[in-house]
């Protein structure tokens, strides 16, 4: 079956593939009437055991103006919180004719293993700390409507890099379209490698010549020792404010996946500015991922 757990076997024609059928996505969601036949007969399953308010409303949206059913599974109102695994839960839900998982998970790794229990196409909507894939084809889909080719292009980007699936995603897909990408945080929040990017704990160095900059946010469900620098270090230190973004390239663009922690990672003014991608980044995640459930579903690979 096809699938998206990560980039490992996406090569780049695949991956252009992609990003050309969400331009023509795009397309269809110019239209008064939003909706096309192309998903009609099939059900897909959103089913996330982490919160999310844009990948998992965008997946909906994305499948029901393709004409696909949609059912919603949410944790808390599940089985799971009678003790349900999580491969008893994915086996039950597949007695009901599921033909495609939308799959968030706390732990690394399940997406690959739902694939195995379920042999039907998975999309990873972020595992762990591990991968979120179709975040990162959305950011780069957006850096590309804005910078045109990604060739040699300097993406720098900032935050809490150790937590951030966010971060792997981009350095894994990023490169492959050609840019270089610099990730940057402080030094307890910078994992020992990332592959595909260069790391740095100084904030000038990878803002300088950056084409455009990534904001992160700070993820305290995932810090067990609390914050390391504090908040008010992090903000001095690292927080990409007017006057930091002027390092980079004049007009480069602030993106930030979602969800801000306004006035921590990222000025909140800045945020609102025209420089800011941020709502944009949204607006095409809608399109992304129509173009990943028909290419899992009914596109060739
Ligand atoms: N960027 C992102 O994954 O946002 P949600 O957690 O709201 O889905």
């Amino acid at each position: 079956p096809k699938h998206l757990l990560d980039f490992q076997e996406w090569e780049r024609a695949q991956l252009e593939s992609l990003l050309e059928t969400a331009q023509m996505m795009q397309e269809v969601l110019a239209r008064p009437v939003k909706k096309v036949p192309a998903l009609t007969g099939f059900t897909v399953a959103t089913v996330f055991f982490e919160p999310s308010t844009r990948t998992r409303i965008s997946f909906e949206l994305a499948a029901r103006r393709m004409s696909a059913d949609v059912v919603s599974f949410t944790s808390s109102a599940s089985s799971t919180a009678k003790g349900e695994t999580y491969r008893d839960t994915l086996r039950t839900l597949d007695q009901m004719g599921i033909d495609a998982y939308i799959l968030r998970t706390d732990a690394a790794g399940v997406p690959h293993q739902a694939h195995r229990w379920l042999q039907k196409p998975v999309i990873n909507a972020g595992d762990g700390w591990r991968a979120h894939p179709t975040q990162a084809l959305l950011d780069a889909f957006t850096l590309r409507e804005k910078l045109g080719s990604l060739e040699g292009k300097k993406i720098a980007i900032v935050g809490d890099i150790l937590h951030s699936r966010v971060a792997r995603s981009n350095a894994e897909l990023l490169p492959r379209l050609g840019a270089q990408v610099v990730a940057c945080g402080p030094a307890t929040l910078l994992p020992g490698k990332l592959p595909g990017a260069s790391l740095t704990t100084k904030l000038r160095e990878a803002l300088e010549e950056a084409d455009a900059v990534m904001a992160l946010r700070l993820q305290k469900e995932r810090m067990d020792k609390g914050l390391l620098p504090s908040l008010p270090e992090y903000i001095a230190g690292y927080q990409i404010t007017e006057a930091r973004l002027a390092w980079a390239k004049p007009e480069a663009p602030l993106l930030h996946p979602g969800p801000m922690n306004r006035d921590v990672e990222i000025e909140g003014t800045l945020a609102d500015s025209p420089r800011s991608l941020v709502e944009r980044q949204v607006a095409n995640g809608q399109a992304v991922r129509m173009a990943v459930l028909y290419h899992v579903l009914v596109g060739k690979r």
